[in-house]
């Protein structure tokens, strides 16, 4: 059986869950965060330990004002009531992608990655105002600044995700089939699974469902 280390997840669906149950957008990011939980609960259990999430692309600035301010206020909310839960629940917060946000929000974060930081059991990626493009562009300006070597291991230690393994597992809800720009050089060998049901509508079976099948697939990174 697989070993698990690492799933990351694109959380796609919310906009069309909330327009199809409450007519609002917003309603549906409000029902996706209560995905977020029960699948950090199950990653617990489970004894990952790592969970990358996908919450806000660098591309994701090109929506309307109104559904931007909400997200960003609804993770503000999230982080003020649970970053206590978070601590107690052992879990380290990690935040990937370009930390430029209100100053508010810019020290919520801080604060938060701060007071778990030595947290062990499970590592949480939050990958926010993140895009792979920026990332691998960044570490290669850092390559070149450093003078340094080009090489696998040096590209890995500027990218927002060194120290964090790759992704063993990638889980993209919402019917889609494509990256958007998520982890493009961590994902190389990931296993890469498409569900149908949009984020809000996931829950622990389909996760489980998921992981089980990852378990029995033939990782051949190559060899035979
Ligand atoms: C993903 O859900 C969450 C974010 C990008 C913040 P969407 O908002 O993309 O939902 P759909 O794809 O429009 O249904
Ligand atoms: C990807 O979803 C980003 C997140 C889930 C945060 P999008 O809904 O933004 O992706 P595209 O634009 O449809 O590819
Ligand atoms: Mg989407």
């Amino acid at each position: 059986m697989n070993p698990l280390n690492h799933v990351a997840i694109i959380m796609d669906g919310n906009g069309r869950w909330g327009i199809k149950n409450k007519n609002s957008r917003n309603a549906g990011h409000k029902a996706g965060l209560k995905t977020v939980e029960k699948i950090i609960n199950h990653s617990i259990k489970n004894k990952i330990k790592f969970l990358t999430l996908y919450a806000f692309s660098t591309e994701n600035w090109k929506r309307p004002k109104k559904e931007i301010t909400f997200l960003f206020q609804l993770l503000e909310t999230f982080l003020l009531k649970r970053l206590e839960n978070l601590n107690n629940q052992d879990i380290k917060l990690k935040i990937i992608g370009i930390k430029k946000f209100s100053k508010k929000l810019n020290q919520l974060l801080t604060l938060a990655e701060k007071k778990t930081s030595n947290n062990k059991s499970l590592q949480i990626n939050l990958a926010l105002n993140y895009g792979s493009k920026y990332e691998l562009v960044d570490a290669f300006k850092k390559l070149r600044k450093n003078k340094d070597k080009i090489s696998e291991k040096n590209i890995n230690k500027y990218l927002q995700t060194k120290d964090i393994p790759d992704p063993d597992l990638l889980i993209r809800t919402g019917n889609t089939k494509r990256l958007s720009n998520f982890l493009l050089w961590q994902l190389a060998y990931s296993e890469i699974f498409f569900e149908k049901k949009l984020w809000p509508d996931f829950n622990e079976k389909d996760f489980n469902k998921i992981l089980k099948k990852y378990k029995l697939i033939k990782r051949n990174f190559g060899n035979i």
